[in-house]
């Protein structure tokens, strides 16, 4: 049986999105440890997360927080990490969402992603992209 895919940005789309995405980084073999270390209890994270994406998808404004200083103190995160986390995701958004839906949330997620990359990783005096330590 072939499941209805989601076409519209709504709060039962994201949930799903959330939910399906953060399942499979808690089964990761390179996210994985890194979130299980670093996240106790999932269900304020999955509320986090929901509101995040209700605020870049809706412009709801639901999510108040500073994701540069959270992602600096998260132990064990990579510069390659981020190339695994958004495979994951568009793997996630094209299993739930039409092409075009599952398109629009990978732009921003790819976005997303490059922003906090460099304001991790980035270092004046160093090559960008860094190369291997
Ligand atoms: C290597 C990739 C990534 C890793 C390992 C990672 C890991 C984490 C962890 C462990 C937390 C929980 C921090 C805490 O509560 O102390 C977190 C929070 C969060 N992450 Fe990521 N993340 C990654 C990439 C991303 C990307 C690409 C986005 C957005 C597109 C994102 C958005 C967020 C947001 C919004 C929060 C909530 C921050 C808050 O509490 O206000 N993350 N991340």
């Amino acid at each position: 049986m072939t499941a209805l895919k989601f076409s519209e940005v709504t709060d039962e789309s994201i949930r799903r999105l959330v939910d399906e995405f953060y399942a499979r980084v808690r089964d990761d073999a390179a996210l994985g440890p890194v979130f299980a270390n670093a996240i106790k209890d999932w269900e304020p994270h999955l509320a986090t997360m929901r509101d995040f994406w209700s605020s870049v998808m809706l412009t709801s404004g639901r999510y108040k927080g500073n994701p540069v200083i959270k992602h600096r103190q998260v132990e064990g995160i990579s510069y390659e990490m981020f190339e695994r986390w958004l495979a994951l995701f568009d793997e996630t958004a094209r299993a739930l969402f039409e092409p075009a839906l599952a398109a629009v949330f990978n732009a921003k997620a790819a976005r997303i992603a490059e922003s906090l990359r460099l304001a991790v990783f980035y270092r004046p005096d160093q090559p960008w992209p860094p190369t291997a330590a």
